[in-house]
């Protein structure tokens, strides 16, 4: 496994809008690198260990909704810091026991190069496990928003989705996401960035607090 990482100091501030760290490294469908996922979305998420309660049912429900992912032109990648021979042993139960198969890429980290490259593990950490982190990079390589959860609590998938439907509205409609928002709702616009613009606006909210495609502030 090799990457061009920045140091641990840097990585510990790896930041929303900041390119993602590319890599290579061995996966559960072959060597990958992070670069080769340019131009779709990519969500690579990290978990703590293999053969373990809450990271097997993350599995198992973000397999059942690969194809939702797919339908978005997102890929999926995990990694741990488990070999890559514990990735197949631990996929082969999942099918076994769940009836689904894991056919996303599942990175092996064991020096934790690439945990400490883009923030899943503090630098001075010595615990080999990674916290549930969460990337959203989008098809340029940059990282767009991230999520952070404890070992004890799964994500949750329907919350991913909503995240990445999101992330791509605002691209392609230029509109920032109000809280709550789901797909299908409207947009926020961006707010007024002139003073003329600011007391032509017909209430007092309307030229910071405008739905999208709203000309008149309903
Ligand atoms: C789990 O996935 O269940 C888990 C992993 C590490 C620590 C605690 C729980």
């Amino acid at each position: 496994m090799s990457t061009e990482h920045p140091t641990s100091q840097q990585a510990a501030g790896l930041r929303i809008g900041d390119l993602a760290p590319d890599f290579e490294a061995r996966s559960t469908v072959g060597p990958v690198r992070l670069k080769d996922f340019r131009e779709r979305w990519l969500i690579l998420f990290s978990h703590p260990a293999d053969f373990t309660p809450v990271c097997t049912t993350e599995f198992v429900e973000l397999a059942r909704e690969a194809q939702e992912f797919e339908r978005r032109d997102c890929a999926l990648m995990a990694l741990s810091v488990d070999s890559l021979f514990s990735h197949f042993a631990w996929l082969r139960l999942i099918r076994d026991r769940f009836d689904v198969e894991v056919r996303f890429p599942i990175v092996e980290d064991p020096t934790l190069v690439i945990g400490r490259a883009f923030g899943m593990v503090a630098p001075q950490d010595s615990d080999s496990a990674t916290v549930r982190s969460t990337f959203f990079i989008d098809p340029e390589g940059v990282v767009r928003a991230m999520t952070c959860y404890p070992a004890n609590m799964g994500r949750s998938i329907p919350e991913m989705l909503r995240m990445l439907d999101a992330l791509q509205a605002i691209d392609e409609q230029n509109g920032l996401a109000p809280a709550n928002w789901t797909p299908g709702t409207p947009l926020l616009q961006p707010p007024s960035q002139t003073l003329d613009d600011v007391f032509a606006a017909q209430r007092e909210t309307d030229w910071f607090l405008r739905e999208a495609g709203n000309g008149d502030g309903a």
